[in-house]
């Protein structure tokens, strides 16, 4: 059916074009026709019949060698022998004929026809390009025409190229421009900016299409590269930063990242990070950031004391042109670490204290600082133990070192007290400060004597103006405190001030004596001397020098009897013829003002008329006859006697007795006699009855004592029981005195004693006892008492007023149950004088 429509179009044609040519046949056929398609009856059209087209081999003259049409003899036909393309045979040219000569032969003869060839739409538009690539820059403006490839087609007229179509976008338009002879180009039209970080490539189909029936169409892609333009900047992952790094990072930390994008391209969108163009130097000295990596490198020591916090500005760039930045900020927070010790400042200088300064004295000031912050500047004082200081808080961080105790510069003069401050850091950390206390010393100690009391002994008759002792004081104080001024109280002696005896060295304590004294006179005085110090006020003490005058032998022995009204004068005794051997002539006495050994006087016959007569007893004085007086013997006898001293040097006096003989002296002989057999016994009987007496006023007075406590005793017992019945009991002891106290006299043998038992026998614990060489009748006299008493006292004072002057040695012993036994010898004066002072413990003095 289809067939059959197309071949009536064709005869239309085909009729309609031989109409119109006339004059010369002329056939008009299609393009690719195929082969044997009739083109037109040459029989008929140029009035030849079949058999003449046969006899006469009708043929076509080949002008090109191209043989595209035959000749059908049978029917008298031109037919189409070969493939007819309008395009290769005549371009674009608008008419296509093919001018065709026929032969005929027998006659030869020719015959011009013309073929027509009619265009067919059989060539689609073709770009000479199937792919277009355009490269264009995101600046390109809104309007902006671009020139595309016109696509070609063979076909000609109505079958060539008529239209295009573009697919469709946003972004293009395609708009014809005409050219010269009425030729059109497509142009693409930019209709809205390209974004090249939106969409970067644009895809684009060109479409040409020609005016055939059916119609044809030829396609190109074309390629649209968006071009990059540094249009974008670079954009930071967040608009700040906060990162807090602890003061003792390290060098070479990382710090932290900061990131950017550019949505730009290439080096559009190449981001270089960098610090802020006013950063200043304290950040580019500490941080470092990499430019390409934005990571940010600690490179210096941070110091929380020098900045707490940075604010760095960083600022990205692109490497684009021009180029974009952007900037975002860094927050950096140093975190305090506990780096910095505290550090104690005294404010003021420690001042000196008084040691008597009161509690809350204050002494220094001071003031503590800790770089650190919060707690790791918090700090708490401490203050060494031991020390009589503390600390006193007075406003932040100020402190007062007060007195907390008692001071004393004589025992610790100067202080260290030793402050510790410690933070609260952890670790914590610590500083220690050492304060210097000076005290000053106030006048609280006296001065002191090296001993309260002290004994000098002095020997008589020194020279006036020596240093007779030297007396020293020591202060504990300091400065004036301690200067000592030594001075003598005044105080009589015999009645006279004894600053007349001696004065003093006020610097340094040594005392002169201002006499030389007689022993003989004074015997012992007492200075009280008194240390002072400078202080204000002075403080003193006092003590006491006992000066005992010791006897020199200075003194001879004087006579008293026989008394001579002048010295050296003679003194007469009688004494009868009849005496026998061992008659007592006279006794001489003489007395030594000296004492000790210096006044134990010896006798010795010196000279006699007869000297086998007299005899001198050597401690007595006695001079007694030594044979019976004959009648030859002179009646006037002259004894000279020397009387010497024991001193050293000797002292020695003489005296001269004349002795008459007489003969009728019988009564006197009888009376000498009787005197001469009692008198030793006498005498001695004398002592013994002092002894008797005094002891037994002793006896008396302590029954009488005893008596007394006794009934005071029982009356008290009467309501407090228990206590008295021992002392009832140890009065009982005393009860009978005869009993305890005992008293024996020996005048037999060689030995003459006195023995004074007192107490209980069988404790044995106090007992007197008298003994007396046989030296002399009196010359030694030993005591052994008890430690204390005042009858003792009493004892001695009769011993010493009923003995003859010569010497007696007192000894004192004490037997304890402990068993230790102290002895002393002391002369007679000595002893006297001390018991007189102050009891027996003076006895030590001299042992
Ligand atoms: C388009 O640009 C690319 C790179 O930008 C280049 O390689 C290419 O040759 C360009 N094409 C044209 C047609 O200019
Ligand atoms: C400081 O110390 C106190 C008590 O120890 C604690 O409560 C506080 O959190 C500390 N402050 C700091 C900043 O460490
Ligand atoms: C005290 O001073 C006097 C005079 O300067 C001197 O003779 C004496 O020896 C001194 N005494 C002492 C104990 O130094
Ligand atoms: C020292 O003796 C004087 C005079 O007797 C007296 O006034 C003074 O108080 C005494 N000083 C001391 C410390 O005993």
């Amino acid at each position: 059916m289809k067939d059959m429509g197309w071949q009536a179009l064709w005869w239309h044609h085909f009729f309609l074009l031989w109409s119109t040519i006339d004059a010369q046949t002329r056939y008009s056929i299609p393009e690719e026709l195929k082969h044997g398609s009739v083109v037109g009856n040459l029989a008929k059209d140029l009035g030849l019949t079949l058999t003449e087209i046969s006899e006469r081999a009708l043929r076509v003259a080949s002008e090109s060698g191209e043989q595209y049409f035959r000749v059908d003899a049978g029917r008298g036909e031109l037919l189409v022998n070969d493939r007819i393309d309008r395009e290769a045979l005549c371009g674009q040219s608008a008419s296509c004929v093919l001018p065709l000569q026929l032969v005929l032969e027998k006659p030869l003869s020719l015959h011009r026809i013309e073929v027509e060839i009619q265009d067919i739409n059989d060539n689609p538009p073709k770009f000479y390009t199937e792919e277009l690539f355009l490269n264009i820059s995101e600046t390109a403006v809104v309007g902006t025409r671009f020139p595309l490839e016109s696509a070609e087609d063979s076909d000609v007229g109505g079958n060539s190229v008529k239209s295009y179509t573009l697919t469709k976008n946003e972004c293009f338009t395609l708009k014809m421009k005409e050219v010269e002879d009425g030729k059109t180009v497509p142009e693409l039209v930019l209709e809205k900016s390209l974004d090249r970080e939106i969409k970067a490539v644009h895809q684009l189909r060109l479409t040409a299409l020609d005016g055939g029936n059916p119609v044809k169409s030829g396609t190109s892609t074309i390629t649209i590269t968006v071009l990059d333009v540094n249009d974008n900047f670079p954009v930071f992952e967040k608009n700040s930063y906060r990162v807090s790094l602890l003061e003792n990072t390290a060098k070479g930390s990382f710090v932290i990242k900061v990131a950017a994008t550019d949505a730009d391209e290439g080096p559009n969108g190449e981001i270089e990070f960098s610090f802020g163009a006013r950063t200043p130097d304290s950040v580019l000295t500490l941080f470092n950031i990499n430019p390409s990596s934005g990571e940010i490198i600690l490179k210096g020591d941070l110091d929380y004391e020098r900045e707490t916090s940075y604010k760095i500005e960083i600022t990205a760039k692109d490497k684009g042109s021009p180029e974009m930045q952007s900037h975002c900020r860094l927050q950096i927070d140093v975190i305090d670490v506990n780096d910095n010790k505290p550090e104690i400042i005294l404010t003021s200088e420690p001042q000196p204290v008084r040691e008597d300064a009161p509690g809350g004295t204050v002494v220094a000031l001071l003031n503590v600082r800790d770089a650190d912050s919060v707690n790791n500047s918090k700090v708490t004082l401490q203050i060494s133990k031991g020390s009589p200081f503390k600390l006193k808080t007075s406003f932040s961080n100020n402190y007062a070192l007060i007195t907390s105790g008692p001071l004393d510069r004589e025992k610790v003069s100067d202080y260290h007290v030793e402050i510790t401050a410690t933070d609260s850091g952890s670790p914590p950390l610590s500083s220690k400060r050492i304060v210097s206390v000076r005290i000053t010393d106030v006048n609280d100690n006296p001065p002191v004597f090296t001993q309260k009391s002290y004994n000098v002994y002095l020997k008589e008759n020194g020279v006036p103006g020596s240093i007779l002792f030297s007396v020293s004081a020591s202060d504990l104080d300091s400065g004036e405190n301690a200067k000592i001024s030594y001075s003598i109280l005044d105080s009589k002696v015999q009645d006279v001030s004894v600053s007349s005896y001696v004065y003093m060295n006020s610097e340094n304590g040594s005392i002169y004596s201002m006499h030389s004294f007689d022993y003989e006179k004074l015997k012992v005085f007492e200075i009280h001397v008194q240390a002072k110090d400078q202080g204000s006020p002075s403080l003193s003490s006092n003590a006491t020098v006992h000066v005992f005058i010791l006897d020199q032998n200075d003194n001879a022995p004087a006579v008293i009897y026989p008394s001579s009204a002048a010295l050296g004068s003679l003194s007469h005794q009688r004494m009868p013829r009849s005496a026998k051997a061992g008659h007592l002539v006279t006794k001489v006495t003489a007395v030594d003002a000296d004492s000790g050994h210096n006044a134990w006087i010896s006798y010795r016959l010196a000279e006699a008329t007869d000297a086998s007569l007299f005899s001198v007893n050597l401690y007595t004085g006695e001079v007694r006859t030594k044979r019976a007086v004959s009648e030859q013997d002179d009646s006037s006898q002259r004894l000279i006697l020397e009387i010497k001293d024991d001193g050293e040097p000797l002292q020695s006096a003489t005296v001269t007795v004349s002795i008459l003989l007489e003969d009728a002296l019988h009564e006197p002989i009888s009376e000498l006699r009787l005197h001469k057999a009692s008198e030793p016994s006498k005498k001695s009987g004398r002592i013994t009855l002092y002894l008797i007496l005094s002891l037994a006023s002793v006896s008396v007075l302590s029954l009488l004592t005893f008596v007394i406590l006794a009934v005071k005793c029982m009356r008290s017992s009467r309501s407090s029981g228990s206590c008295c019945c021992m002392r009832r009991q140890d009065s009982e002891d005393y009860k009978n005195p005869n009993r305890n106290l005992q008293i024996q006299l020996n005048t037999d043998g060689p030995i003459k004693y006195v023995e004074v038992l007192g107490g209980d026998m069988m404790s044995q614990s106090q007992s007197f006892r008298s003994c007396m060489s046989p030296m002399s009748e009196y010359s030694d006299f030993t005591l052994i008492k008890p430690s204390s008493t005042t009858d003792f006292k009493e004892v001695i004072s009769v011993l010493d007023a009923s003995l003859p002057d010569s010497t007696w040695t007192f000894e004192s012993q004490q037997v304890t149950p402990n068993r230790w036994t102290a002895t002393s010898r002391v002369s007679k004066a000595e002893t006297h004088t001390a018991v007189n002072h102050s009891g027996f413990a003076k006895y030590k003095i001299k042992a």
